[in-house]
Parts: C-alpha cells; structure tokens; sequence
C-alpha cells in the first residue's frame, strides 16, 4: 500500500476477460461508494493513447521486440504521471486494465532475455507496482476465441497465434510466482458473474 489510495492491475492473456471484469469491478466498487479510476495500458493519459495505436494497429512484426519496449515504457511513463499518480495522492483507487506485467510477459515471451531489460526500465522510469494484480487464467485456445470474436480492430498480438498465445499463459503463471506477495491469480473460466465473483473474494481485506 502506498500510504493513500489504492492500485491495482488486472492482467492475463488475450482475451482471458480483463477489460469485462475491470469495468465491472469498477462498477461496483462506485456503487459501493469508492472514487475509482478505471484505465488501460497500453494508454490511459492522452499522449499514452496516441502511442497505443502505434503498438496495437498494423502488421504483428512493424516493430522490433527493443522498440516496442521503449514505446511501452513511454507510454507507460505518460499513464503514470498524468493519470495514476494524481489519482492515487488524491486517495482514489485506481484500477488499471493491464500494466508492466504485460510488457514483461509478452516481450518475455517474444525473447527471454529482453525481460531484463523490461525490468530495468521499469525501476528508472516507472518505479511504481501496483498494490494488487490480478491475473486471470484461462486456457489458450478459449482466450484466443474470445479474443478474435471482439472484432475490435486491434488484434496485432492476437494474430501472432495459439504457440505465442501459450507461451503467454505460461510467463502469466510465473508472475504468480516471481511476484507472490502481489499477484493472485484468478480462475477465469466459467461466466462472467463466476468470475466477477472470484475476483471480489480475491479482494477481501486488500481494499483500504
Ligand atoms: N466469463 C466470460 N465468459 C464468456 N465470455 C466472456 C467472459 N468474459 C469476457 N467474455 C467475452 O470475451 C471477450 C474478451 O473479453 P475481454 O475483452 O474482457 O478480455 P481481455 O482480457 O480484456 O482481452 P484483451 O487482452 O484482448 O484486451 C469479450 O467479447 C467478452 O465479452
Ligand atoms: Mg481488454
């Protein structure tokens, strides 16, 4: 806990029901009274949008695996000081949809040893974890289905396809591991009120 507010992340694979599960615990936590911020990554702040359509549109292979950090990190940069931050001073809780977890998964997965360099990035210039993440596990093939099925427009990493798609569910397993202290990890099979519900008792006792 940072001293006011609260900050949690929601991760997992492409399609595991992230963005479902953000808003709707977003929903709740404001009928229940609490000054939430809901956001994403990669964007969440103006200028972090802007660099959003530059990782998530085009061709699966128009950066390299080192750009395509640096581009995260900048956007990641931006969220954080113009959105997370000031949010959290003013004791809101800010719950992101995705955030570093994601770059060190997935460039993890495309590289290995590009994970080291995720994470020296991260201590220079974000510095800042969530006090929570919640990773949601479900099987490849479903998440790359549900995924797919959205039509959004914004399917670069999806189309890199089910052997990548695996090898993401395995680097999500690793953070529950790497990082015990702050990550849960979350059935997400089943519908979403299952889940939603797995989510809230995965909560208990974390909320300030
Ligand atoms: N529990 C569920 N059962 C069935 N369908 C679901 C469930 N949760 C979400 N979906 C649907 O699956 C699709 C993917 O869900 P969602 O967008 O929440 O996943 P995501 O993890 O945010 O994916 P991405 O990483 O691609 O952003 C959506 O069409 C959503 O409506
Ligand atoms: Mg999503």
């Amino acid at each position: 806990m940072s001293g006011s507010g609260f900050f949690l992340s929601f991760e997992g694979a492409d399609g595991s029901g992230k963005s479902t599960q953000a808003k709707r615990l977003a929903a709740d936590l404001r009928a229940e009274g609490y000054d939430v911020v809901l956001t994403r990554e990669p964007g969440g702040s103006t200028g972090a949008e802007e660099i959003r359509r530059l990782l998530v549109e085009g061709e699966p292979n128009r950066w390299s695996p080192k750009t395509e950090i640096l581009l995260f990190t900048a956007a990641r940069r931006d969220h954080i000081e113009r959105t997370i931050l000031p949010a959290l001073a003013q004791g809101k809780i800010v719950i992101s949809d995705r955030f570093a977890d994601s770059t060190r998964v997935y460039q993890g997965a495309a590289r290995a040893e590009l994970r080291a360099l995720v994470d020296t990035l991260h201590r220079l210039v974000i510095g800042r974890v969530p006090d929570l993440t919640l990773v949601i596990d479900i099987d490849a093939k479903t998440g790359l289905k549900r995924g797919l099925a959205r039509n959004s427009g914004e399917d670069r990493f999806e189309e890199l396809g089910a052997g990548f798609q695996q090898k993401l569910r395995d680097g999500y397993r690793r953070l529950l591991t790497d990082f015990p202290d702050r990550c849960i990890g979350i059935d997400g099979n089943g519908d979403e009120a299952a889940v939603a519900q797995r989510v809230r008792a995965a909560l208990k006792g974390h909320l300030p």
